[in-house]
């Protein structure tokens, strides 16, 4: 079907290489957007978003996931980067309560869709919950801007691919029933 919207949908993939060419503003704004206008239950939108395209803070984030991860330990090969090096780092916040993490997960594809419209690949992070385990929660939470009372849900990454997309990860079948 040649539709925008299937096509985005059905074309993303998580990518993990990434070029160092920014993203431009207007194309961060617009990824934002997306975000806000996810649909939220009874329109709490009870989320926050930390926007990071400071080299060094993407790096900080990158480091104490890594420390957390590694205090857990969860093994990772040499060089990991969290983030893959890309160069739009956003990471989610919730107030917890109610549907709050599927609230933040409608955001979160919401971006990733709206991205892969404008050519810009990404990659849902869950991995970024781990940084809780190395350091100071109230530290991390000033560091990032997340205000009281929101709590760290997941990040996602953007930036231009380096390479090919992925090939498709092949979908489990008999996952879906009918009843007609
Ligand atoms: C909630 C969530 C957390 C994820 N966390 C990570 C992560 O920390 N690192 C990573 O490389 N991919 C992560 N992914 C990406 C998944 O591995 C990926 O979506 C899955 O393998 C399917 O591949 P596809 O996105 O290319 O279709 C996450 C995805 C989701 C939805």
């Amino acid at each position: 079907m040649n539709n925008p919207t299937i096509q985005a949908i059905l074309s993303r993939r998580s990518v993990r290489k990434y070029l160092t060419k920014p993203i431009p503003e207007e194309m961060i704004q617009i990824i934002v957007k997306s975000g806000i206008y996810a649909p939220s239950a009874k329109n709490k939108q009870n989320w926050h978003f930390t926007v990071i395209t400071e080299p060094q803070m993407i790096e900080k984030v990158n480091e104490l996931t890594l420390l957390g991860m590694e205090k857990l330990g969860i093994e990772k090969e040499e060089g990991y980067h969290v983030f893959y090096h890309a160069p739009l780092v956003i990471v989610l916040s919730s107030v917890i309560e109610g549907y709050s993490g599927l609230n933040a997960g409608c955001a979160i594809e919401n971006m990733a869709i709206a991205a892969k419209s404008l050519g810009i690949d990404s990659c849902i992070i869950g991995q970024t919950r781990y940084m809780y385990h190395q350091a100071n929660h109230i530290d991390i939470n000033r560091m990032l801007k997340i205000p009281e009372g929101y709590e760290h849900d997941c990040s996602i990454c953007f930036g231009y691919i380096d390479g090919e997309e992925p090939e498709v990860k092949p979908r489990k079948q008999d996952l879906v029933d009918y009843i007609r």
